[in-house]
């Protein structure tokens, strides 16, 4: 059944040149591309986005960072695209969870900075995507 997942190429993401590796994987996976958006996130947005870790110690560094610079968000479309989509992102930490092969397995060191978010449940997907394409 298809379904559909918010993907972000986070800032460090995009800063280290990372985008185009991203979508390649995404798209070589068979997953599609039905909406894309090169933008900085406000803090309302971001704390949206963020809402379930508000509170947490590493929540104001995460929404510092994400409303750093320029980001890509992208609406990923395809079967099983949510656990897809987290297969090839790996697991949250770069180091200790996520498995070469994987892009934070093969790119990231630190969890803060893991290069990309991906929906973890239909709900959530519904939510985030309506967070980032309210027009979708
Ligand atoms: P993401 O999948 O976008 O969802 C929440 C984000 O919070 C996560 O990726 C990490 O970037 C960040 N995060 C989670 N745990 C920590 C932590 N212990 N320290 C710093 N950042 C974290």
């Amino acid at each position: 059944m298809s379904e559909r997942t918010l993907v972000l190429v986070k800032p460090d993401g995009v800063s280290r040149g990372l985008v185009g590796e991203v979508i390649a994987r995404i798209e070589r996976k068979g997953l599609k591309l039905a909406a894309l958006e090169l933008r900085t996130a406000d803090r309302a947005v971001a704390e949206e986005h963020y809402a379930e870790h508000a509170g947490k110690g590493f929540y104001n560094d995460l929404v510092e960072f994400i409303t750093g610079g320029p980001l890509v968000a992208i609406v990923v479309e395809g079967t099983r695209a949510i656990s897809a989509f987290r297969q090839l992102a790996g697991g949250t930490d770069p180091v200790e969870k996520a498995t070469p092969g994987t892009i934070r397995g093969d790119f990231g060191l630190e969890v803060q900075f893991n290069l990309v978010h991906g929906s973890d449940s239909p709900e959530s997907a519904d939510r985030e995507i309506k967070i980032w394409f309210p027009n979708l």
